[in-house]
């Protein structure tokens, strides 16, 4: 057990909030400074429930404490499994001063978050994310929202949280599968904007991979202050922000054709993100060296390095063409200057792209 405690702030003014790490601190907590009102609503799900809630009931003390639990998966993130949150705030009189708890991972977040922006035109609402992914990346930052059969993530708005507690021994529950997928957008950092970072990646991936408490302590560290940096300068991504997407356009293709839950998020970041290393490469901005390295680590950390063998170029195209970085019906794509500098442009040969995805479609 590494019992080491890490707090930063996400500076946003007076949308400023905390992220505490560490591991034990979901037993250990209390909470209710985050707490607006007298009331608090968990939102979380069926496979999180039985394992977490007690402890988290547990965190706001002299709170009236209620609870909903959702179906699990990707495919419940739509407007039906949001709307049973309203339910039950409506019918438990949830007034505009109640704060909304999101215990689990990325999907339960995301859904709470947007039922805490909605509710009553906005109330509170803190993130207990219980999967690496959510811990590195999708409680920080206030993106909420729902996805539609058209699109991943095309519903939403930013919503900021009252804080995020980070209990790094949740994490031990957590299916290999998963841990990878997490691991991906660990590694996306290291890539955007810490080479540092990425090379104590590479010393240590392992031992993330092993849940080693002191490894991933450092590693979602490291990874949240990275994305609370890039958040504070540019909360609603009118440009800088859109770097935290590496690999994600290519991503977010591959899940809609798979069908939301098949690949998991991370999975498809992961092998998204070595098609825009690809990309950089024949654009001659990184070394195929540096090709190597990003492969080797999505490797070792148990992802897939290609997308799913029934993907053809001209799916790629058609799917990518509904992303939200796109301006004007230009393709935009996250893209490598070098490793640790990211950028976001249309600037790319249609033949550079093209040559990317016939390598990539088997
Ligand atoms: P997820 O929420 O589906 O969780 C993965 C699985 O792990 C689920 O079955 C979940 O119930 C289970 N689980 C959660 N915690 C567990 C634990 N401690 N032990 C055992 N099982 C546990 O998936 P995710 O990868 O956490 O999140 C993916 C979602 O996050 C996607 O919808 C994606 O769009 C979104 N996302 C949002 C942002 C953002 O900025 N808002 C960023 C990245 C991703
Ligand atoms: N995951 C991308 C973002 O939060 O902006």
């Amino acid at each position: 057990m590494s019992s080491v405690v890490q707090e930063l702030i996400v500076e946003l003014g007076e949308r400023s909030y905390p992220i505490r790490i560490g591991d034990s601190l979901l037993g250990r907590s209390n909470l209710n400074e985050w707490v607006a009102g007298d009331r608090v609503m968990i939102v979380t799900n069926t496979t999180v429930a039985p394992l977490y809630l007690a402890q988290t009931r547990a965190s706001f003390p002299g709170k009236v404490t209620d609870t909903v639990v959702l179906p699990d998966g990707e495919a419940y993130k739509n407007w039906e499994t949001l709307n049973l949150i309203f339910d039950d705030l409506l019918q438990h009189q949830h007034s505009r001063k109640t704060t909304l708890v999101a215990l689990g991972g990325g999907v339960v977040g995301d859904m709470t978050g947007f039922a805490a922006a909605c509710y009553q035109r906005g109330v509170a609402f803190i993130q207990i994310p219980t999967t690496l992914l959510s811990q590195v990346d999708s409680s920080v930052g206030g993106k909420t929202g729902i996805n539609h059969p058209l699109g991943k993530n095309m519903i939403g708005a930013f919503h900021q949280p009252a804080g995020v507690l980070i209990d790094t021994d949740t994490l031990q529950t957590l299916p290999p599968r998963e841990v990878s997928a997490g691991l991906a957008e660990v590694i996306k950092y290291g890539l955007i904007r810490d080479p540092e970072f990425l090379g104590w990646l590479e010393e240590h991936v392992e031992e993330l991979v092993g849940l080693d408490p002191a490894a991933l302590t450092e590693a979602i560290y490291r990874s949240c202050l990275c994305k609370a940096d890039v958040v504070a300068q540019d909360e609603r991504e009118g440009g800088l922000r859109a770097i935290l997407n590496l690999g994600h356009t290519f991503g977010h293709a591959i899940e809609t054709h798979a069908g939301y839950g098949n690949w998991l998020h991370g999975e498809a970041v992961g092998a998204g993100m070595l098609m825009a290393v690809d990309l950089s490469v024949r654009l001659g901005w990184l070394s195929l060296q540096d090709q190597e390295r990003a492969r080797s680590l999505i490797i070792r950390a148990g992802l897939p390095e290609a997308p799913p063998r029934d993907m053809t170029p001209d799916r790629f195209m058609s799917l990518m063409a509904v992303d939200k970085k796109n301006v004007d019906g230009a393709l935009r794509l996250v893209l490598l200057q070098r490793i640790g500098g990211a950028t976001v442009t249309s600037e790319f040969a249609g033949a550079a792209l093209n040559e990317t995805l016939m390598a990539f479609c088997r």
